[in-house]
């Protein structure tokens, strides 16, 4: 390692579908879903420190804790390699925390991918995928990002062909729901079969992209959140009355996202969300950095 920085990115993402197919022995749940990485990241800014120490400084001062992710990634690496280095880490965030978008999670697969190729560790992405489970259920999913079908846990991460290109509004509204508390209020009622998942798998493997509707996007979370937070309902029926022919939850929330065919309704949606007070944003899914596998021709 030189005396410069290594400069990354670490993108959000959404879930397109999230069925919650039953509870696990561990406590956790059995998910499939299909995620895709989003053009809205955090950036982060790699500093050799050959004193050994890991150190963070983030400007949300409140997320520099020792349990940030972005940290624990670093020292996780470094124990698993045997590797005397230690790094600093400074942390712009961009992606709203605890929203259902995955920013932290990213933050430590970034830092993983990262590591391992900026010290020379050579080690595989099911290695990373194993190190990133340790750090948290969303987190194998961004080793490798783009489009991806989801199980298990989370750390079953199977990539899939980009997803056709569309413009995305991304609706943050002003409240904070702690994913353990969804699931612990999610009873045997609202777990779901999976369908949905496997309909999307398939049309993204054929190339072709379904209508993105209420239908055809599930999430088993989101009854469960807009319950426990009437605010955020009422901000999805109002996107619903301003136009917004489909408004669906990413991950435990309370993050709403609108799939958008023009720039136009983006814009709309975006002046709209705002209206309301919430944060919101235009952007789209990006692709794998290491690319994605082709569409099968069925
Ligand atoms: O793995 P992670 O720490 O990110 O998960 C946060 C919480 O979300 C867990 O404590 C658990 O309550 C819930 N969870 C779950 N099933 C999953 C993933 C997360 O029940 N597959």
């Amino acid at each position: 390692m030189g005396e410069h920085p290594l400069f990354i990115q670490a993108p959000a993402k959404i879930n397109l579908t999230l069925d919650v197919l039953g509870k696990r022995a561990d406590g956790y749940h059995d998910l499939a879903s299909v995620m895709v990485s989003i053009a809205l990241s955090d950036t982060l800014a790699l500093w050799p420190a050959p004193d050994g120490t890991f150190t963070l400084e983030c400007d949300q001062p409140e997320l520099q804790g020792e349990e940030n992710l972005a940290l624990r990634a670093a020292r996780l690496i470094a124990a698993h390699a045997g590797s005397l280095r230690g790094v600093r880490i400074e942390l712009r965030k961009v992606i709203p925390t605890r929203g259902g978008l995955g920013g932290g999670s990213s933050d430590g697969a970034a830092v993983l991918v990262a590591l391992n190729r900026w010290w020379g560790l050579g080690l595989d992405v099911p290695t990373l995928r194993d190190l990133a489970a340790q750090l948290g259920s969303d987190v194998p999913f961004f080793i490798t990002g783009g489009t991806a079908l989801v199980e298990g846990r989370g750390e079953r991460v199977t990539p899939l062909p980009d997803m056709s290109p569309l413009w995305l509004v991304i609706v943050k509204p002003e409240v904070a729901i702690p994913t353990p508390a969804i699931f612990r209020a999610l009873t045997t009622a609202g777990w779901t079969d999976g369908a949905a998942t496997r309909a999307l798998v398939a049309h993204i493997r054929a190339g072709t992209l379904p209508p993105l509707t209420d239908t055809t996007l599930v999430n088993a979370l989101e009854p469960v959140a807009l319950r426990a937070e009437p605010r955020v309902a009422q901000v999805r029926a109002k996107l619903l009355a301003a136009g917004a022919s489909c408004v669906r939850m990413s991950g435990s929330g309370p993050t709403l996202y609108i799939p958008c065919t023009s720039l136009a309704q983006a814009t709309t949606m975006q002046d709209a969300a705002q209206d309301l007070g919430a944060q919101a944003w235009v952007t789209h899914p990006i692709s794998a950095p290491g690319g994605a596998p082709a569409p099968s021709r069925a």
